[in-house]
């Protein structure tokens, strides 16, 4: 298969850990016989200090012209501290995922066996879990509008949904809890915000599509907590923008690091795939940062193609090296030593020798 992939490594360790991913794509590429190109673009901060802009107009095109886009990470820590930036990197992924309509951001958290004892909860808590998070990724209060009065005293920022938002997601939601344990759970706010509520009316009303599928309805409050207390109940979980950022990031602590989790964000036209953490801008360049989430996100990109086989042979690298104890600080108890490269090497020697890859 010819792939032409968007790589857009942005800021902080993007690079370091896109470049995991690139080399285990092109080991892929080589065993399989496909033809990968890979076309860098800039965004973020880097994409600022470079053209001004935290998108640009090239990057958009390489993006437009692609069949997937490989994203790495958004984020400086100077934006963080000035409230006054008028541009800020993170306008550039925004902006990518509205400009693409990158609706439906697919999260999967998923508890390693072998990680189990990485997570602070308690083991038997999360044995097993397997979640789903679809997040919507495009509209919401990230998207409306935003106020701040002459004085600089006020300000707000607006949540607004329509159906048809609510319902190109939902529908993708329920057909992927068709195909797992048949359970969905729409968390909302749906006892205070009148957007909550018109997801809980869209969802309903898609419910009799779905009659196989058991459709569960809770609070983001409450959800926070039951992810925690019990979240093998979960199978997928639907919610729209905000929410999703925040529980998918409170759910790294069953995974045991952020460093692992990926996603995959999909329009009808377009798809990006990206780890979930971001910058990290305090450990850039030290060799520490996780590429796993980076290496995971490439292997739904080769899921999205229907390159089974190839995605699974990635994932199995990604266990041996978990297995294995091949991984960075922020899981590695055993080996002080192992780097962001060197977990990639890892799995790119296990793309091409699977029986005989150890640690050397
Ligand atoms: C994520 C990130 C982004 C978000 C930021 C960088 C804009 O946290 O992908 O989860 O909030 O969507």
């Amino acid at each position: 298969m010819k792939l032409n992939i968007a790589v857009l490594p942005g800021d902080g360790i993007g690079p370091e850990v896109t470049a995991q991913a690139v080399k285990v794509l092109k080991a892929v590429a080589m065993e399989f016989n496909h033809v990968f190109t890979f076309n860098y673009g800039l965004i973020g901060a880097s994409a600022i200090e470079k053209s001004g802009s935290p998108l640009p107009e090239e990057t958009i095109s390489i993006c437009e012209k692609a069949d997937a886009i490989l994203f790495g990470a958004i984020g400086k820590t100077s934006y963080d501290l000035d409230p006054n930036a008028k541009v800020r990197p993170e306008q550039g992924l925004l902006g990518l995922r509205k400009t693409l309509d990158l609706y439906a951001n697919i999260r999967p958290i998923i508890a390693y066996e072998d990680l189990l004892n990485k997570s602070s909860l308690k083991k038997n808590q999360i044995k097993d879990t397997n979640i789903l998070i679809y997040r919507e990724l495009t509209s919401g209060i990230y998207f409306g509008e935003k106020k701040l009065s002459a004085d600089g005293n006020k300000a707000s920022d607006i949540c607004e949904y329509t159906r048809e938002e609510i319902e190109r997601i939902a529908h993708l939601a329920f057909k992927a809890a068709q195909a797992r344990k048949r359970k969905l759970t729409l968390v909302d706010k749906a006892n205070v915000l009148e957007s909550s509520r018109l997801w809980r009316r869209v969802v309903l009303e898609l419910e009799p599509q779905y009659p196989n599928v058991k459709t569960d309805y809770m609070y983001i409050d409450n959800a926070a907590m039951e992810l925690i207390i019990n979240p093998k109940q979960f199978d997928v979980i639907l919610t729209e923008n905000m929410f999703g950022d925040i529980l998918s990031e409170e759910a790294s602590v069953i995974v045991g690091s952020i460093g692992l989790l990926a996603s995959a964000s999909l329009g009808k036209d377009h798809a990006m795939f990206e780890p979930i953490h971001g910058a990290y801008t305090k450990a850039t360049n030290k060799g520490i940062a996780n590429p796993i989430a980076s290496i995971l996100s490439a292997a739904m990109l080769l899921d999205h193609f229907g390159l089974d086989d190839e995605a699974s042979l990635v994932r199995q690298g990604v266990d041996k090296s978990l297995k294995l104890h091949i991984t960075t600080p922020d899981l590695n108890t055993k080996y002080d030593n192992i780097s962001t490269t060197k977990v990639g090497d890892f799995i790119e020697d296990f793309i091409h020798n699977p029986d005989e890859t150890n640690l050397n």
